[in-house]
């Protein structure tokens, strides 16, 4: 099969890789990718706009891709799925229509409050002013979620009314959003909960690895919300088989009532969810579950993290995709508690600055590091410039490991991150310390 992964990220970088091991690939492309994916054997970066639907769809037809399978959540919200559709070209994701779950936080809250999916208590609010007035109501902290997609830049935790005051305005007068959520601020410990919707219908679900991400900037989960600064193999799994059976329930119902209440909420269109699925969890200390957040696509840096798993586990993630193993549901939580323990570890390097205006355009060395079936590299913002690496991103690239040990695993990834370089000139004699930063505490 030839496919075509659109995107450019680190997640779209780990699944192209991925893809091309597969027996069944002969080639990937990644439209439109970035210096790691173009580096990668049977894999051709194709530079064509993601919004540009029409010159995509002709790449496809013109160069005969069989399968394309879409990264981020913004050509999923403008509706390729439903362009290519339309033309009887194969795709994987979600229709317009199924990824309001994640193109608009209001779609999204209503329909968990619909159907009885526990959630943070909230409101929602189309006028500056109502917003305002219900401030004198809440309790800090208090999250304000923009309802529209806003490159990851959508949702603000604010500690007093100054700052609940700043993200509301800042929201309406963006032009994104003309809506906005006030919810309640969960205490917890998160986790990604990522499903293969695939084309044989809502009774196929394959239930990915649970994952953790580390979404704030900074140690002891300080400092601003960012897509993600790293990822392991959520530590969850390894506590008493109990805990995970009972969260093993919980969660599968979460999954069940929203691929059954889309799929009717939605059956006008003649469609049904398929594609991936991610549920962004908080559990309590009593291991009460709530959902936080509907994506209709895998998670940054969540996917890096689980493709050096899947490709240790010898587990080919095309046939995941196209269900041709014939095994229908699969959960690969419970293979991972009932048999031996693998783990995998995802360090962010990001540029300093991040998530905010961040420095960029300097020069990247990978060549101290050794990669090899543990370890590996999935690059993010960076495109190749006569030869060398150069920095476009925030997130620049993620340093991914293997293991047996969770400790072991861990530091690897650490003594790793660590031998990266980086330099203002292209010539490598200007060394600069001071460009990027990564998180100490991923793993803890
Ligand atoms: P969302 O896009 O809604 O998942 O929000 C992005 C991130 O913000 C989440 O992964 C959490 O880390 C944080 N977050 C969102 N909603 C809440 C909440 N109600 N309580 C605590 N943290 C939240
Ligand atoms: N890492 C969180 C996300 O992809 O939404």
């Amino acid at each position: 099969m030839k496919i075509l992964v659109l995107g450019q990220g680190g997640r779209e970088h780990a699944i192209a890789w991925k893809l091309s091991k597969s027996n069944d690939v002969t080639e990937v492309f990644v439209c439109p990718g970035n210096a790691g994916t173009s580096l990668e054997k049977n894999v051709t970066n194709v530079d064509i706009n993601l919004n540009n639907h029409k010159e995509i769809i002709d790449f496809v037809k013109s160069n005969q891709i069989n399968l394309t399978i879409v990264g981020p959540e913004a050509p999923l919200v403008d509706g390729i799925v439903n362009d290519f559709r339309n033309l009887d070209l194969k795709i994987f994701g979600p229709s317009k229509e199924f990824a309001e779950l994640e193109g608009s936080k209001v779609f999204s809250k209503n329909f968990m409050t619909k159907n009885k999916i526990m959630t943070a208590n909230y409101k929602e609010f189309c006028d500056p002013e109502a917003a305002l007035n219900h401030l004198s109501e809440i309790n800090y902290p208090t999250v304000i979620k923009a309802d529209g997609l806003a490159a990851g830049k959508g949702v603000t935790i604010c500690n007093d009314d100054l700052e609940a005051r700043k993200a509301i305005e800042k929201v309406f007068n963006s032009n994104h959003s003309e809506k906005l959520v006030i919810e309640d601020f969960l205490v917890g410990q998160e986790l990604s909960a990522m499903y293969i919707c695939n084309f044989s219908g809502p009774t196929f679900e394959i239930s990915l690895p649970w994952t953790k991400d580390y979404k704030s900037r900074d140690e002891y989960n300080s400092g601003p919300n960012t897509g993600g600064m790293g990822a392991v193999i959520h530590p969850i799994l390894d506590e008493h088989k109990n805990i995970i059976f009972k969260l093993h329930i919980e969660i599968e119902k979460i999954l069940t009532k929203t691929i059954l209440n889309i799929n009717e909420q939605l059956k006008d269109t003649n469609m049904r969810y398929l594609g991936f699925l991610y549920l962004g969890l908080m559990i309590d200390a009593d291991n009460n579950i709530k959902l936080l957040e509907y994506n209709c696509r895998m998670g940054d840096p969540e996917t890096q993290n689980l493709m050096i798993y899947l490709e240790n586990m010898k587990i080919d993630f095309l046939n995941l995709i196209l269900e041709n193993n014939h095994e229908g549901s699969r959960d690969y939580n419970l293979d991972y508690i009932n048999e031996k323990k693998h783990y995998s570890c995802t360090i962010v390097l990001a540029a300093n600055g991040y998530p905010n205006s961040y420095k960029k355009d300097f020069y990247v060395d990978l060549s101290e590091v050794n990669e090899s079936e543990n370890l590996k590299i999935f690059h993010a913002g960076t495109v190749i410039e006569d030869g060398r690496i150069k920095s476009t991103g925030g997130r620049i690239l993620t340093v991914n490991t293997f293991g047996l040990d969770r400790q072991k695993c861990i530091d690897l990834a650490y003594v790793n991150v660590k031998k990266i370089r980086t330099f203002i000139d292209k010539e490598f004699k200007h060394e600069d310390n001071n460009l990027t930063f990564f998180r100490e505490d991923i793993g803890g």
